[in-house]
């Protein structure tokens, strides 16, 4: 019997993204075969991703479907959640070290990471997230080489950081729960604020750029609300570095 295919609308970027029974097809592009690769590396080394499930008879790639609520749609998630969500970060991090894709892969990442220490998500966000029984970060298809820094950078600040209207000091306690469930070092520490600074100014300049280019999902995307969302939210990450820096580096008395 033919299963019955439900769209899924909750993204942005990839047209064609539908519900068969426990699995979620998507199309097939020339980075999938290393995405899941990928994806099936960071599962064997014990962290709960979708489960890669290949290809099907239309050529779509596979993978399971993760009952639950996507974190963007939660009322927002309290210290102890974004310390939890932190933690994934770091062990889906850990769990990349050392991997190698077995055949080239063309990875699709979106924006220029500014090293290639490891393959990274890229797109770890409450709109990626789902939470139920299980925490999972779905849409691995951005995945490719990356920092530690640049996409916990990303992590934090849209997970913690996405309200410009709140007092940076407040924030700074969400954004702390975040980097200790982390457990960042000294060093990413002291390094974040001013890389989440350049990485929401990247997000910014990566719709700008598509708007001028009519370069599309992102082109649209730039005038429904994400270009001013990413302005304001870029601008607020610059002008609170500092509060940050200080709320992530005091020493514990
Ligand atoms: N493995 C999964 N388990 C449960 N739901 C999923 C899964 N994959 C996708 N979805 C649902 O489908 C929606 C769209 O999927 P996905 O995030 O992969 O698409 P996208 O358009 O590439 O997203 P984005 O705009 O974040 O790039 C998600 O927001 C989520 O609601
Ligand atoms: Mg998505």
């Amino acid at each position: 019997m033919q299963e019955h295919e439900h769209a899924l609308t909750g993204g942005n970027a990839t047209q064609g993204v539908v519900r068969v029974g426990a699995t979620v097809r998507k199309p097939w592009t020339p980075a999938t075969a290393g995405v899941l690769e990928f994806m099936g590396a960071v599962r064997s080394a014990g962290v709960d991703v979708p489960e890669p499930l290949g290809q099907d008879e239309l050529g779509r790639q596979v993978t399971e479907f993760v009952p639950g609520r996507l974190a963007l749609e939660l009322p927002s998630l309290s210290p102890a959640d974004l310390a939890r969500v932190g933690q994934i970060v770091r062990a889906i991090h850990d769990a990349s070290e050392g991997f190698v894709p077995r055949a080239f892969a063309a990875w699709d990442t979106l924006i220029p990471a500014p090293d290639d220490e490891l393959v990274c998500h890229n797109d770890l966000a409450p709109w990626n997230l789902i939470v139920g029984d299980r925490w999972v970060f779905i849409d691995w298809d951005g995945a490719g080489p990356s920092t530690r820094l640049w996409d916990l950078a990303y992590a934090a600040q849209a997970f913690t950081l996405s309200d410009a209207s709140e007092d940076p000091k407040v924030a700074a306690e969400r954004l702390k729960a975040f980097v200790d469930g982390y457990g960042a070092t000294t060093e990413l520490r002291s390094e974040l604020p001013s890389t989440m600074a350049r990485r929401a100014e990247a997000m910014y300049d990566l719709l700008h750029a598509s708007h001028r280019s009519g370069r599309e999902p992102w082109g649209s995307m730039y005038v429904n609300g994400h270009g001013a969302h990413w302005r304001v939210a870029a601008d607020y990450v610059q002008r609170s570095q500092s509060t940050w820096l200080e709320a992530l580096t005091a020493r514990v008395p």
